[in-house]
């Protein structure tokens, strides 16, 4: 199917992905209408690994260094493209840049290597929705718009890749993700932050990840008819409903777990969600974006 231009939603190891082949343009501009997504915001290039992502873009030193300790992994790179590659302009959504990532799952590197073409594939929802994390999330996002969903059950880490530009002198962070800016500075010295780097990355739009109730981070009492997402201790009484993101305060356990609970809060028979502090460290940091672009006033 992908290699005659159609899409397939596939698991990896953060969320479930809506893919086409990259080097279609057709392909792509299908996975633009499927989601619902701007055409400025470009998607990320699915390879099983360094050797075939280096046909795509120019890997300088640092680049290949990166790539060969986190990849395969949760950590998407944004470097220039190579001219002549057959890449989809559209995929990089005309930018002299290209996203690409190694997913670290079987499925789809059996996905990956099956077809031999790199793979478009944002997350499998439609736009400023929660991104899925089961392939029941996808069929309910996406519908007859995707053909087929490979199911390997939930998504092991359960939040979006991070998104680091090394196109620039300096790496900028542009979404932050299972790969912390802990182990990225550790490893590349001084990143950039995100909130400067921001507006490089159009998917960092607020508003995005929301669910249609509306979401209260760091709560502490509850607001008549809230439901609650619960962290590492009991919530204070009163809310009605609550679901444990963690109980122990495990930060993987929490992100493994956010987007399959705001989606089965999300019910109209609560007045809105809240959510326990999250430390702001480490995973939580990255649990802590989400929620506050889940929480931002929509347009
Ligand atoms: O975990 C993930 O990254 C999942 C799985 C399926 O791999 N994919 C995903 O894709 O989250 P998406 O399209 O939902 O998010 C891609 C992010 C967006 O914020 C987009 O703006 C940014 O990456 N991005 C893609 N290409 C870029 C580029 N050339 N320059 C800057 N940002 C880019
Ligand atoms: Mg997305």
């Amino acid at each position: 199917m992908l290699r005659v231009g159609q899409l397939v939603a596939f698991p990896t190891e953060t969320v479930y992905g809506l893919g086409g082949d990259a080097t279609n343009e057709h392909a792509v501009a299908a996975i633009f209408a499927a989601k619902g997504r701007p055409r400025f915001n470009p998607l990320i290039v699915h390879v099983p690994g360094l050797a075939e992502a280096e046909a795509f873009a120019v890997f300088d030193g640092r680049a290949r260094r990166t790539a060969a300790h986190f990849w395969p992994g949760p950590l998407t790179l944004v470097l220039r493209r190579r001219s002549g590659s057959g890449l989809s302009l559209l995929a990089s959504a005309g930018l002299d840049t290209v996203a690409l990532r190694a997913p670290d799952h079987s499925v789809a590197q059996a996905l990956l290597r099956a077809t031999g073409r790199p793979i478009a594939a944002p997350s499998a929802n439609r736009s400023g929705r929660v991104s899925p994390t089961e392939a029941a999330h996808v069929a309910e996002e996406l519908n007859d718009r995707v053909r087929l969903i490979l199911d390997a059950g939930p998504a092991p880490l359960g939040l979006e890749s991070t998104v680091l530009d090394l196109s620039t002198e300096t790496p900028a962070l542009l979404r932050p993700g299972a790969v912390t800016i802990e182990q990225l500075s550790e490893f590349l010295g001084p990143i950039a932050s995100p909130t400067s780097a921001s507006l490089k990355s159009p998917g960092m739009l607020s508003g995005h990840y929301a669910p249609a109730l509306p979401v209260r981070p760091d709560a502490v009492e509850a607001h008549p008819g809230e439901a609650v997402l619960a962290f590492g201790h009991e919530p204070q009484p009163g809310f009605a409903e609550i679901l444990w993101l963690s109980r122990s305060g495990d930060l993987t356990e929490a992100a493994a777990n956010l987007f399959a609970m705001l989606r089965r809060l999300d019910r109209p028979s609560f007045t809105g969600i809240a959510v326990m502090p999250i430390p702001d460290e480490g995973l939580g940091r990255a649990i802590n974006d989400r929620l506050r672009r889940a929480a931002a006033p929509r347009s």
